[in-house]
């Protein structure tokens, strides 16, 4: 990912923020928003989202730091978590976590969670916040593969 272009960053910012300017409680969505772009909140991002909404750089900081799907270094850009509860694990998720586990790539971190609230299509993921069920191995080490969240 290029480094950060401040000019662009702040246009961004404010672009996100005034997206979001109606919502209720909308310093987590544009957060969320901004790492989806940029793929992490920098500095200059908390010190433009405290700007734009007339908070301290303390009361932002201290949201990303709360939140820890909020990135506050370059990574991956997305995020797969395995479920590793029992009732996934009981039709196939140790499998699947262990394709997983193995298969985190330049662009999909992998993390294990515990329920997903999706156990009635259990074995359960999600990447980027959309629960997938009944997920193979096969479609799990699919995801993993080089342009394989994109496809
Ligand atoms: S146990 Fe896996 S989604 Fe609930």
């Amino acid at each position: 990912m290029p480094p950060e272009d401040p000019g662009e960053l702040l246009a961004s910012v404010r672009a996100i923020c005034a997206a979001h300017a109606a919502a209720e409680g909308r310093l987590l969505p544009i957060l969320h928003a901004i790492q989806q772009q940029h793929g992490h909140i920098s500095d200059a991002a908390i010190r433009a989202v405290a700007q734009e909404l007339n908070l301290t750089r303390a009361e932002v900081f201290g949201v990303v730091s709360f939140y820890h799907d909020l990135r506050r270094t370059p990574g991956q850009r997305h995020t797969l978590k395995v479920c590793r509860a029992e009732a996934c694990q009981a039709v196939g998720g140790r499998a699947v976590w262990a394709a997983a586990s193995v298969g985190a790539s330049a662009d999909v971190a992998v993390e294990s969670v515990f329920c997903l609230g999706n156990c009635a299509c259990a074995p359960s993921v999600q990447l980027d916040g959309r629960t997938l069920g009944r997920v193979s191995v096969a479609q799990v080490q699919a995801l993993l593969a080089p342009g394989g969240v994109e496809a």
